[in-house]
């Protein structure tokens, strides 16, 4: 277990055993973690959950920490500790999930509920005004007429932290694949700041600690512009990011043509990672020290991809030097 032997200092406690999952480097990068939970753990699990549907969980917040429990439980309680100190190890700090046997659209629901479990391990989901529940499901289709580049298909979407525009801290990212048809191309694309070139550069610059504006578009449902600068650091010093191209309002040419030189670097970075993700798989990332956007991918008339997020606040550890937008 390399990868859990190098972390420095930990929030938890590190089980000696893992039970009922695996964990691995990536191939695209050892700052990436494999983890993958047994079949034999993901039936009992699914059986353990029966009679709660997503809507329970929807309605009753307390019943996503007990379906945590649940897996946690049948892991022999080693996959807490972990996800703990991964999401906030700066060595990694992000995990591409797979529950063995989860991988049909068939059973989104389980999907919802399992994903579910992993984020209530170490946080809370923060509720997502786009959809109005804590979790958030979206199609991408071949055509598209939102607001956003978020559902459009043809084009890259570029390096970004989420929750730039929102008073929450968004301490996690998870992003799980529930459906795809037709697909070619579409891979996420994740970039690590401490493998970003450019960083001390953009990070020592006066304006990346100036307060900017941040708005969203109507379809995120989002009344208040938000400030904050693009640039901060964490609990012990480190640079962390809130950043995205497209909701960021320079004041002024200097402000812009810094933003255009920032977003130049990132989209050029010889650092980023193209990473597939099969249906039922999710990313689980760190949101303040990792970026994530996405490749552009083929047209196709019966292009379908199907996606479910969620976002949210660490309960265990924390990256944030002051957590407060809760
Ligand atoms: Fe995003």
């Amino acid at each position: 277990m390399t990868a859990l032997t190098r972390l420095p200092d930990t929030a938890m406690p590190l089980p000696a055993d893992l039970q009922g999952f695996t964990l691995a480097p990536s191939p695209q990068s050892p700052r990436l973690l494999r983890l993958t939970v047994s079949r034999p753990v993901v039936e009992a699990f699914l059986a353990a959950v029966v009679d709660w549907p997503v809507q329970a969980l929807e309605y009753k917040s307390m019943l996503r920490f007990r379906v945590a429990r649940i897996l946690d439980d049948l892991c022999g309680n080693t996959l807490q500790p972990v996800l703990i100190n991964t999401l906030v190890d700066r060595e990694t700090g992000g995990l591409q999930v797979t529950p063995e046997g989860l991988d049909d659209v068939e059973q989104a629901d389980e999907m919802v509920k399992f994903a579910t479990a992993v984020a209530h391990l170490m946080g809370r989901s923060n509720f997502d005004a786009m959809s109005g529940q804590y979790y958030a499901r979206f199609v991408v289709k071949n055509v598209d007429a939102s607001d956003s580049y978020l559902r459009q298909p043809h084009r890259v979407m570029e390096l970004h932290n989420d929750g730039t525009f929102v008073e929450q801290d968004t301490d996690y990212v998870l992003m799980m694949k529930i459906d795809e048809q037709h697909m070619q191309g579409g891979d996420s694309l994740l970039l690590h700041l401490d493998d970003w070139e450019d960083l001390s550069r953009f990070h020592r610059h006066p304006l990346a600690r100036r307060e900017m504006r941040w708005i969203a578009p109507p379809s995120k449902n989002v009344a208040r512009d938000v400030f904050h600068p693009v640039f901060d650091v964490d609990v012990e010093g480190r640079p962390i990011m809130s950043y995205i191209d497209q909701f960021v309002q320079p004041r002024d040419f200097e402000e812009g043509n810094w933003l255009c030189d920032l977003s130049e670097s990132l989209e050029g970075s010889p650092a980023i990672l193209s990473v597939p993700n099969p249906v039922g798989s999710f990313l689980l990332i760190n949101n303040h020290f990792w970026l994530h956007g996405r490749d552009r991918f083929t047209p196709h008339p019966e292009l379908r991809r199907e996606l479910m997020r969620q976002r949210g606040h660490f309960t265990h550890a924390r990256t944030l030097r002051e957590p407060c937008r809760r």
